[in-house]
C-alpha cells in the first residue's frame, strides 16, 4: 500500500517520540513492501516562533493533501499565559475543527507486563480493555467564548447538536458491537442541558444496535468508577471535555501517560497521537516514553485495514514491555533505556522478531 503520512512533531517531547514511530513504521513498510512516504510540518510553539501561528497554512495543507497525519504533542510553558490564537494548542484545536476530525478513539489496555506499575491494585486492573470514544470538534471547546476588556468576566459557551452526537455515537455502537457489546455514556445530565441531549440522542439511536447494552454515568461518578472497578466498562462515549478528563485519569491503569496512544477520525483526514503533552522538561533527555507514539502508529495501520501490521507492532511493543526495554517512567528494570533505544528494539524486533538477541 502506499501512504502519503504528514508528521507534525511539534514541541517538547514530540519530535523524538514521532521519530520513533516513524521507524516502527518504516521496519514495517520493508517488511510487508509497503510505500510509506513522510513529509514534515511545524505545529505548535515552534511554528508560533517561526511564522507567528500555531497552524501555518503550508502545515494545514499538508495535512489535507495526505492520507494520514502523524502528530507528536503540542505546548511550551513559555506561551501559559499568551492570550487567545497566539496558544500553541490552538493549533491543534484549529487542526481538529479544519479537518472535521470528530471522533478521537483512546484505547486503554492493562499490559500484563505491567500489572505492577499501575498505582491501583493488580486485581482491579488485570484485563481491563476500553475503548473511549470522545467528541473532540464540539461541546465547550469550541462553543462561543468571551473574555471582557476589563478582564473580570470570561465564559466558554457549550454547545452540541444532535447531528454532532449521532455521528461519533455511531462510530461508539459499531466499535461495541465488535467487542463486548457494552456502552457507557458519560455525562453530567442531572445539571447541563447538553447532556440530556446526549441522552436523548443516543437512546434513540441505541435502538438501531439492539444487541449493545447502553448505560449511563455522570462524570463525577464515573471518574470514581474508573478508579474502583475499570473492568465494568467496554466502549465509553462521552463529549469533548469529560472525554479529555477521564482519559487522562484512565491511563493510570496502564502504568504510565506514556502508554497511551489515540487516533482522531473524521469522514476525510484521520489524525495518530499520544494522548500525552510535549514534557517539556524531559525534552532532549531520551527519558520520554515513544510507546504511545508507536501505538498510535499501530492504529493508522488499523484506520487503512493494515490488521497485521499492527499487531506486528503491538507485539514488539509487548515485547519490549516484557524483557523491561522501557524509559524510566516504567521504572528502571533493564539497563537505563532512551528514548531511541526503546524505538529501536521495537523497530529490530519487527525486522527480526526471532532473532535471538531478543531473547
Ligand atoms: C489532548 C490534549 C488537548 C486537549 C490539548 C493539548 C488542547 O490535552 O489531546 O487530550 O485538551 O484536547
Ligand atoms: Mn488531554
Amino acid at each position: 500500500m502506499k501512504l502519503k503520512i504528514a508528521v507534525l512533531p511539534g514541541d517538547g517531547i514530540g519530535p523524538e517520540v514521532t521519530e520513533q514511530a516513524i521507524k516502527a513504521l518504516n521496519a514495517i513498510a520493508l517488511e510487508f513492501n509497503h510505500q510509506f512516504s513522510f513529509k514534515q510540518a511545524d505545529v505548535g510553539a515552534i511554528a508560533i516562533d517561526k511564522t507567528g501561528a500555531p497552524l501555518p497554512d503550508v502545515t494545514l495543507e499538508l495535512c489535507k493533501s495526505s492520507d494520514a497525519i502523524l502528530f507528536g504533542a503540542i505546548g511550551d510553558p513559555k506561551y501559559d499565559n499568551a492570550e487567545g490564537d497566539v496558544r500553541p494548542e490552538q493549533g491543534l484545536l484549529k487542526l481538529r475543527k479544519e479537518l472535521g476530525l470528530f471522533a478521537n478513539i483512546r484505547p486503554v489496555k492493562a499490559f500484563e507486563a505491567l500489572l505492577d506499575f499501575s498505582p491501583l491494585k493488580r486485581h482491579l486492573i488485570k484485563g481491563v480493555d476500553i475503548s473511549i470514544y470522545r467528541e473532540l470538534t464540539g461541546g465547550v471547546y469550541f462553543g462561543k467564548k468571551e473574555t471582557a476588556e476589563d478582564g473580570s468576566y470570561a465564559s466558554d459557551l457549550c454547545e452540541y447538536s444532535t447531528s454532532e452526537i449521532e455521528r461519533i455515537s455511531h462510530l461508539a455502537f459499531k466499535a461495541a458491537m465488535e467487542r463486548r457489546k457494552k456502552v457507557t455514556l458519560i455525562d453530567k445530565a442531572n445539571v447541563l442541558d447538553t447532556s440530556r441531549l446526549w441522552r436523548k440522542t443516543v437512546t434513540e439511536l441505541a435502538k438501531s444496535y439492539p444487541e449493545v447494552t447502553l448505560d449511563f454515568l455522570y462524570v463525577d461518578n464515573a471518574a470514581m468508577q474508573m478508579i474502583l472497578n475499570p473492568k465494568q466498562f467496554d466502549v465509553i462515549l462521552t463529549e469533548n471535555m469529560f472525554g479529555d478528563i477521564i482519559s487522562d485519569e484512565a491511563s493510570v491503569i496502564g502504568g504510565s501517560i506514556g502508554l497511551l496512544p489515540s487516533a482522531s477520525i473524521g469522514a476525510k483526514h484521520a489524525l495518530f497521537e499520544p494522548i500525552h503533552g510535549s514534557y517539556p522538561q524531559a525534552t532532549g533527555k531520551g527519558i520520554a516514553n515513544p510507546i504511545a507514539a508507536i501505538l498510535s502508529a499501530a492504529m493508522l495501520m488499523e484506520h487503512f485495514g493494515l490488521f497485521e501490521e499492527a499487531e506486528m507492532i503491538k507485539g514488539a511493543v509487548e515485547k519490549s514491555l516484557k524483557l523491561g526495554i522501557t524509559t524510566p517512567d516504567l521504572g528502571v528494570r533493564h539497563e537505563r533505556m532512551t528514548t531511541s533505544k526503546v524505538g529501536d528494539f521495537i523497530a529490530d524486533f519487527i525486522s527480526n522478531p526471532s532473532d535471538s538477541n531478543h531473547n
